[in-house]
């Protein structure tokens, strides 16, 4: 693989669609993963097989039609979810079996009742047992950025030798910072002595905010692959959202020089999709596919726009595939923004009408916080109708 690809594995069907709020049928999860195969991801996880029987078939069926990427499905460190994955992934092109356990001393204890040791045997047996089925193996240590390092570190070795090919290492309660988390990945990496037989993972949640942040981040520590959802959802404050870490990476590739196989025009029609298919919207000022994402009202941002685009915009609505009608205009709004939208609606209004029109939309304004079109084309004629009415020649704004 070349050192400066990203993998981005795609969590959304899994992860993702386990938030409340955001589960789906089996003809919708089969209507994303087509979409979400035409944003270019490199792997798509499908779902989590052994958690119901509708599940598993949805996993399968996604296998069974989309071809090109990895299908991946998760399964705990347990046989019957390990042989649940392996049917599941029967008719995939290329498929992975992503095994998990919990390495913290909190989770296992509070949770899975079992020693460090008892831990380390049933992930070694189970990556060991998945390859028996598949040659790609991920394993995954759930809470890893809370677990102890040499016990971690054991638990890596360990799972490496038994022929795990991915390592993914979680920051499951979005707990980490950035620097941390680079340093985190850099110290594992270091001493862990078969660490180059793997690729290393992040999957980063956002309960601080930070999972981009941390993700990018991860990268710089040598994390090859980064796991992320469309959106950003996922359990609880959800996933590091695939869009903003593929255009980071594409506007700063200055300070990050990597390789990612994102269709930045699919972007904006797969977080579309999601939305119709659950109903639940992102934020207005959701960076990149939020509906403010490229808008700009403010009058001097407006007038830097019409004048520049680049002074305001770093990248474009047209890249990630978004339709563009910047200039939301309000009651921030300046002259200039007023003219362009009348001379956009075919309504070209000469400098002694435009002071009327302007006067009279910011009047509306002052009432609403957005002016539509049809605002400003009724206040265009309600200006001219008025000036016909005083005598001016009618055909003036023909
Ligand atoms: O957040 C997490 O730890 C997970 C693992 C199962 C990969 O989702
Ligand atoms: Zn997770």
């Amino acid at each position: 693989m070349d050192q400066q690809q990203i993998l981005i594995f795609d969590t959304t069907l899994r992860d993702g669609e386990q938030a409340p709020g955001f589960s789906l049928r089996t003809d919708e999860k089969l209507q994303l993963a087509r979409q979400i195969d035409a944003l270019g991801v490199d792997i798509i996880e499908a779902g989590f097989p052994i958690a119901s029987p509708a599940d598993a078939e949805a996993v399968r069926l996604i296998a069974t039609e989309i071809r090109r990427p990895i299908i991946a499905g998760l399964a705990r460190c347990h046989q019957a979810d390990l042989d649940r994955v392996a049917w599941a992934l029967e008719p995939a092109e290329r498929g992975r079996i992503h095994t998990f356990i919990a390495t913290s001393d909190l989770h296992l204890q509070a949770k899975l009742r079992l020693t460090r040791e008892e831990c380390l045997e049933r992930a070694v047996e189970s990556v060991w047992y998945a390859r028996q089925k598949t040659d790609d193996v991920q394993f995954s240590a759930e809470d890893a950025t809370r677990s102890d390092v040499d016990f971690l570190c054991r638990v890596v070795e360990g799972v490496i030798a038994a022929g795990a090919t991915t390592i993914n290492l979680p920051d499951t309660v979005g707990f980490s910072t950035p620097d941390e988390l680079r340093d985190f990945f850099v110290t594992i990496r270091e001493r862990v002595p078969n660490a180059d037989k793997a690729v290393f993972s992040a999957h980063c949640h956002d309960d601080l905010g930070l999972a981009v942040a941390n993700s990018l981040a991860a990268v710089q520590g040598g994390v090859r692959q980064v796991e992320c959802t469309v959106n950003g959802i996922g359990e609880r404050a959800g996933n590091a959202a695939l869009e903003e870490i593929a255009m980071a990476m594409h506007v700063r590739r200055d300070r990050m020089p990597y390789t990612v196989n994102i269709v930045h025009k699919q972007i904006f029609e797969s977080s579309a999709l999601l939305t119709r298919l659950t109903g639940e919207r992102v934020q207005a000022n959701k960076a990149i596919v939020g509906r403010n994402a490229f808008a700009h009202e403010a009058g001097i941002h407006q007038d830097g726009m019409l004048k520049d685009r680049r002074t305001y915009e770093i990248m474009r609505a047209e890249d990630v595939g978004a339709p563009w009608n910047p200039m939301v205009l309000g009651k921030h709004s300046g002259r200039h923004a007023v003219q362009q939208r009348c001379t956009d609606l075919g309504l070209d209004v000469e400098a002694g009408e435009l002071r009327d029109v302007y006067r009279a939309l910011m009047a509306i304004a002052d009432d609403r916080k957005v002016l539509t079109d049809t605002d400003v084309t009724e206040v265009v004629n309600d200006v001219r109708a008025a000036s016909a009415a005083a005598g001016a020649p009618s055909d003036a704004h023909a």
